[in-house]
């Protein structure tokens, strides 16, 4: 199938290579010429583990093409895919400006029938929007060119996007258009040989049903990080209590970590745009706005624990930051924890030495503050340091060698957001420990009650 894919960013081209991956045809454009060059060039604008080689071996195919040019790109396929980013605009609600000059250009352009697929997150109603706009340029040009629009909300997650693409829990399509199911069902058909994965339903259901999974999800976090609050005050420790519920079927053991925060470029903004368009619905959506309260304080508690620790005045303390991404195995740093920290740390005085596998040039230009300096190893970042904070659990940051890390900082005092060490592993090798959640000795409250 000829598949054209707007928007080259982690799911516009995550999407295109992996349709590519399957056979297809597939062109994708961006209006962002530098990221197509880079493409062209045979690079990758982004980090996302196993997606290079998808890339390389699609092109080398012929299978996989890259244009900034959207005349061709709107020509090109059958089936074209929206996947613009969705931003928050200034109240937090989803920014559609870019889905619908997508939209317009298709009207513009498009000279047979189309199925114009909505892969970014949109609130509930916006392939009404996208109809509508598409309609308005077919009109203005004064022709009938037929088409449907579907919803096709993605689910992968970024680190494991060429994984979560090629074998899908669920792929869910809102279509009411009988050609363009049948064309959605031949497309994904290769994504699903083992069994049906694909949820058909009414567009506005498919809509909501990715502002649902995610709202879930942050709910889940936002509920184990209080709770981990109040493990501390009660000196009960919220790594047991996470097996402990976990094993519970109904529970289940996925995303109740408690940590320095959810962060990246869909939790934020979807809990905050579900919030707004729930407003403009009428409802207001109580749990979800607890969640985000609560994970905008948590992103502040590993600093207040180094406050506690070390008074408010930091000025002279230096301290190293490992993990500046908003989860491992991306580059990602939008709405990322670690930049909450970076600056809650840089506004008491404090000095830092940051180290990340991958975001780091990205940190720079986001951060831009001479008191950061960027280290070449996890290391190199401790040397000298009065404490260590974790904030992204990079894979090899789990076990470093715990007596070179004491002898390597000023003071051993470690601040882990992501619980990722054994605190009584980091207690024998001489480390004060301060994990989330986790009391100094079990049965010990941490904090005082007030
Ligand atoms: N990143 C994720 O993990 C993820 C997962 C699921 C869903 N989503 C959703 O997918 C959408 C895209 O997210 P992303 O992270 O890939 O965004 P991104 O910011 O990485 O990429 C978006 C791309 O769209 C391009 N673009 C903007 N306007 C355009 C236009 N008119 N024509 C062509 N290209 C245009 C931009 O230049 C950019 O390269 C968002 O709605 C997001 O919420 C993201």
């Amino acid at each position: 199938m000829k598949v054209t894919v707007m928007g080259v960013g982690y799911v516009g081209l995550v999407s295109g290579a992996c349709l590519a991956e399957m056979g297809n045809d597939v062109l994708c454009m961006d209006v962002d010429a530098a990221k197509i060059e880079v493409l062209r060039r045979g690079e990758l604008p982004i980090f996302e583990p196993g997606l290079l080689e998808t890339v390389r071996r699609n092109v080398a195919a012929s299978r996989l093409h890259f244009t900034c040019d959207a005349e061709e790109a709107v020509r090109f396929g059958t089936v074209l895919f929206i996947a613009v980013g969705t931003p928050p605009d200034e109240h937090g609600c989803a920014d559609l400006q870019h889905v619908l000059a997508a939209a317009r250009c298709i009207g513009r352009l498009m000279t047979d029938y189309k199925v114009v697929v909505d892969k970014s997150t949109v609130p509930v109603g916006t392939a009404d929007q996208v109809h509508a706009a598409i309609a308005e340029a077919l009109a203005e040009r004064g022709v009938e060119v037929p088409y449907a629009v579907v919803s096709n909300p993605e689910f992968l997650k970024e680190g494991a996007a060429v994984e979560d693409f090629m074998r899908p829990d669920r792929i869910i399509i809102g279509a009411d258009d009988p050609q363009a199911v049948l064309h959605m069902r031949a497309l994904y058909a290769p994504f699903q040989r083992n069994h049906e994965r694909l949820v058909m339903m009414d567009v506005r259901s498919a809509e909501l049903t990715k502002y649902a999974a995610n709202a879930m999800l942050a709910t889940r976090i936002s509920f184990m990080n209080e709770l981990a609050l109040l493990a501390e005050r009660m000196g009960a420790d919220i790594e047991l209590v996470r097996q402990g519920i976990g094993s519970d079927p109904r529970i289940g053991y996925h995303f109740l970590y408690a940590g320095c925060g959810y962060g990246g470029s869909c939790f934020p903004k979807d809990v905050k745009a579900l919030i707004r368009s729930a407003e403009s619905a009428g409802e207001s959506l109580q749990v979800l706005q607890a969640v985000e309260r609560a994970n905008e304080r948590q992103k502040h508690v590993l600093v207040d624990k180094v406050l506690r620790r070390f008074g408010d005045d930091l000025a002279g303390r230096h301290f190293a930051l490992w993990g500046l991404a908003f989860k491992p195995d991306t580059d990602d740093l939008r709405e990322a924890p670690s930049l909450v920290i970076a600056r809650d740390l840089l506004d008491h005085g404090a000095s830092l030495a940051a180290y990340d596998p991958v975001a780091m040039d990205e940190a720079r230009a986001l951060l831009h503050d001479p008191q950061v300096a960027y280290a070449d190893s996890p290391m190199a970042a401790a040397e000298g340091a009065d404490a260590l904070l974790v904030a992204t659990e990079w894979k090899e940051f789990r076990s470093p060698d715990f007596a070179r890390l004491r002898r390597t900082m000023r003071q051993p005092v470690v601040f882990d957001g992501r619980n990722i060490f054994s605190p009584e592993i980091a207690r024998e090798a001489g480390l004060e420990y301060h994990g989330i959640g986790r009391p100094p000795r079990a049965g010990a409250p941490s904090t005082p009650p007030p």
